[in-house]
Order: C-alpha cells, then structure tokens, then sequence
C-alpha cells in the first residue's frame, strides 16, 4: 500500500525515524494526472532504488497562464491506482502552503537558458520550475530523482541547478514515451479533443522529419496547428505549439 503523506513535517519524521541511513531514496515528481510516461519513470525508479517516492503537486507558481493552471487534469484515485501497481512506498501530496511558507518570496532563478524556447514565452515558468524542485529535493532527500525528457529543457535546468548548488542528489534522465501515433505522452493530451487527438501526431512526425524549421512550421500550420516556437540547439529540436487552447511540447535528437 502506498502510504499518502500529506504533511511535509510528517514525511520528514518518518525519513529520519523509520527509513534506515543505508536504503536508497529514489524520487519522481509529478504534477499527477498520471500516464505511461511517468510509470515508465516509477518502475525505472522502482528498479533501482530501495524506497519510491511520488510526488503529486500542482504547483501554481509554474503556471504564466491562470487558465492554464485551473484547466490542468487531476485524476486522483487513478493516479493511487497507478502508484499501487508500480508498488511505491510513499506518495507525498501537500498544499500550497506547506510548500511555500515564504508566500513564493524566495526563488531559484536561471538567468540564461530558462529564458530560451519554452522561457522565451512562459515568463517565470522555469522560476517555478527550479523553486519547487529544490523544494521538494530538500524534503525528500532522495539518491536519485527521475525526469522524463519530453521536457528536456526542463531536465537540463534541474540538472544545472543541482550541480550549481552542490545537491546531493543524481538527476536521471528518461526517455519520451510515446502513443503508437508518436505522439508524446503528456497529462495535457487528456484535453484534447477527439478530432485533436488525430491530429496531434502530425507535430511529431514534422519534427523528426528532414524539413527544415521554416517548411515544417508551415505544414503545422497548415494542420491548425498555431505554432509557439521551433529551435534547434545543442543536437536537438525543440517545438512547442498549441492545438485549440492546449500546448503540447516535444523534442528529437537531431
Ligand atoms: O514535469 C512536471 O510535472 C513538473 O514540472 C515538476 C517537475 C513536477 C515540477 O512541478
């Protein structure tokens, strides 16, 4: 049974009273609304590690768009369901203010590549991002913590950031799961219409295809898509678009 904690103050006396010094903490942070990426992420995890912690937290101080934040999926009792079946020991499920006592006052800021591709348009995004993060690594205090490398951005600023602050802690990258159609799981493609639902896999496929960023991002339009951004850097391409209201992100190896 997966033990729900939902006072911080709670989990910390159990790590330091009952989890002995040498059994590994391993640790997947979510935002909930859980699929097959984040188990692929829980059973890597679970593999290699003693003790599994979750984490679901909609964590508003991510979100640049209010709308956005109101409209994200919760699935609750299929996400314990999920937890249950990958067998992990503790899911830690706090409010806004037990995690954040300072009222959002203090932040972790990145001052370069957080303001590129999904930064450039979602001001103070990755300032959430980090915060909660290092939040949650602190209260936590896990060997290895998992990210799914859909948000590879995302990836690469926690990974900095634990490496800039000295935390002791492995940051382990895991590859995009994917539909048949190729299209990346996210928990926002449960917003999705049923006849957007056909037409997302076509950001993927144009993204990984040989055209060049100007050809695909008239292509995508041309599917209705309305496009965000597309960038290549560092052996990547990243894009980010919105189909009706929902933005759907990915990224291929170049
Ligand atoms: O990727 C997510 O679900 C979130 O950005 C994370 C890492 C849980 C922080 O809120």
């Amino acid at each position: 049974m997966v033990e729900v904690i939902k006072n911080i103050s709670e989990w910390l006396k159990i790590q330091k009273e009952e989890i002995k010094s040498d059994k590994s903490i391993g640790f997947v942070p979510t935002m909930g609304a859980l699929h097959q990426g984040h188990k692929s992420l829980i059973e890597k995890c679970r593999k290699e590690n003693d003790i599994v912690v979750v984490s679901i937290f909609v964590n508003p101080t991510q979100f640049n768009d209010s709308n956005d934040f109101k409209n994200y999926p919760t699935t609750y009792e299929h996400d314990i369901k999920m937890l249950e079946e990958c067998n992990v020991d503790y899911l830690i499920f706090p409010n806004f203010d037990s995690m954040y006592p300072d009222g959002y006052h203090y932040k972790v800021i990145e001052d370069d590549f957080s303001k590129k591709l999904c930064g450039a348009t979602r001001p103070g995004h990755f300032d959430g991002v980090l915060t909660v993060v290092m939040k949650l690594i602190n209260i936590v205090k896990p060997a290895r913590a998992y990210f799914g490398e859909k948000d590879f951005q995302q990836y690469k600023l926690i990974d900095g950031m634990c490496k800039a602050f000295f935390m002791d802690v492995e940051i382990i990258p895991c590859e995009t799961v994917r539909e048949q159609s190729g299209l990346a799981m996210s928990s926002r493609n449960k917003l999705l219409s049923e006849d957007e639902i056909k037409i997302a896999p076509i950001f993927y496929k144009l993204l990984k295809s040989d055209l060049d960023l100007n050809k695909i991002k008239i292509k995508l339009e041309e599917a209705s898509f309305k496009v965000d951004y597309l960038d290549e850097t560092d052996g990547r391409r990243f894009g980010a678009v919105f189909l009706g209201n929902v933005r759907l992100i990915d990224n291929v190896k170049k």
